[in-house]
């Protein structure tokens, strides 16, 4: 298929952007893409491309953006029950730290998704992606995490796997058996950090061999927090994981400096997530490393905070940025990746095409999905979005409502409700 008459297709081509150089669009206008077995064939100028493929079935994109599908590089999708009356008590002057310590907060979640069996999480999680999908999100990251033993882990995993399987999404899965210390666990998180460093970091490696062979293996993450893992216990985590070959993430200054930015970089992990409170000497080291920082504005913007990562003191230093969406039921319940982009030119200062660079071909970075995602290029897979706007600004200037007309996934297309052509 070729389609035709895009009167901007964003390439994002050439790699992740880093620095300076984030925003680089590679835009051509009157663009075109051919594809093939849900590849990307051609790419080039709609006359060009009509001229040598003239036997193609053509699809008219009809003066919209054309652009590489989003990569949502942060989201906890799976999970039990609501946080509505947390939400409320938040709004009544409760703070997210003081609802944890006192058993509600993440606790309340694992409670309910304990609780739940395989069918029923596949089902809630289904639609949570489908929304994602429906808002130009082509390929997310999926943490567990909700669990915390490791019977709910796997579940959780298996879950995942299996919605992987079903797309059209692609999953990259992430275990967070380390969101945080369990109640039967209270008082003891460093017989809980070694529990999961020791016994079940090995036995998640041998489940993986079983379940997903010849799938790369999950990441693990920590939430190094105040309340949640300390310094030395995220360190105890990381490097077990590590010496067992999992790359690595981490959530590290969301509301505390615990120091964990530095360890990350340290470690060598992929990326490094939220970034709030993050030191000026701290996002020096990340901006000097390869470790992606992937800045989450949903999150402060959902708990009314006034701070936000420092993207521009990043940026400037010459870092990797990317921004994800946090979707969870604590902090950010939003499935949509338009909106923290929205949030992303307000608060982190980013221009429209700093911001979708973010949420794309650097997103895809912070998956370590580069070399498939995130750009539009010869080879790589067919994840378009056909936007309802001639000019790619229109992403970010607008929000709260979706932009995306079609979503083409491995080359095949998908019309989001509200569009019924
Ligand atoms: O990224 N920070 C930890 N995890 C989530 C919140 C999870 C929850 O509250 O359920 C986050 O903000
Ligand atoms: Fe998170």
């Amino acid at each position: 298929m070729l389609i035709h008459s895009a009167s901007q297709m964003l390439t994002l081509a050439g790699g992740p952007q880093r620095g300076a150089a984030l925003g680089t669009l590679g835009l051509v206008e009157d663009g075109a893409v051919l594809l093939h077995g849900g590849r990307i064939a051609a790419v080039g100028r709609s006359a060009e491309l009509r001229a040598a493929f003239p036997g193609e079935e053509m699809l008219d994109a009809g003066g919209r953006v054309l652009m590489p599908g989003f990569v949502d590089a942060h989201a906890h999708p799976i999970w039990a029950g609501d946080r509505a009356a947390e939400f409320e008590q938040r709004l009544q002057g409760k703070s997210y730290l003081e609802i944890l310590e006192a058993g509600g907060g993440i606790l309340s979640t694992v409670r309910a998704t304990r609780a739940a069996q395989l069918e029923q999480l596949i089902q809630q999680t289904r639609a949570r992606l489908q929304r994602m999908f429906a808002h130009g999100s082509t390929s997310m990251e999926a943490k567990s995490g909700y669990g915390l033993d490791l019977e709910t882990e796997l579940r959780m995993l298996e879950a995942l796997l299996h919605l992987d399987d079903e797309g059209p999404w692609d999953l990259a899965l992430t275990f967070l058996g380390a969101h945080a210390i369990p109640a039967e666990f209270k008082g003891r998180a460093d017989e809980y950090t070694r529990e999961l460093s020791q016994t079940w970091l090995p036995e998640l490696r041998s489940w993986w061999a079983e379940k997903a062979a010849g799938r790369p293996l999950p990441f693990v993450d920590v939430f190094c927090e105040t309340g949640a893992f300390s310094l030395a216990q995220s360190r105890q985590i990381l490097e077990a994981a590590k010496a067992l070959g999992f790359p690595l993430k981490i959530h590290s200054d969301e509301f505390d400096n615990l120091g964990g930015t530095g360890m990350a970089v340290e470690l060598g992990a992929v990326s490094a997530d939220h970034l709030v409170s993050t030191s000026a000497a701290e996002i020096a080291a990340l901006a000097a490393s390869d470790t992606v920082a992937v800045a989450l504005p949903a999150t402060p913007f959902a708990l009314s905070e006034a701070h936000y990562t420092p993207a521009r003191q990043l940026l400037q230093a010459g870092g990797l940025l990317a921004v994800g969406g946090d979707l969870n039921p604590g902090t950010a319940w939003c499935e949509s990746l338009q909106f923290s982009l929205a949030l992303a030119c307000r608060y982190l200062k980013l221009t429209p095409a700093e911001a979708i660079a973010a949420t794309t071909i650097n997103a895809a970075a912070a998956i370590q999905r580069q070399d498939q995602v995130g750009s539009i290029e010869v080879g790589k897979q067919a994840d378009l979005l056909l936007l309802d706007v001639a000019d790619y600004r229109q992403l970010g200037y607008r929000f709260g409502t979706n932009l995306v007309h079609t979503v083409i996934k491995k080359g095949a297309l998908h019309v989001p409700a509200g569009y019924p052509d």
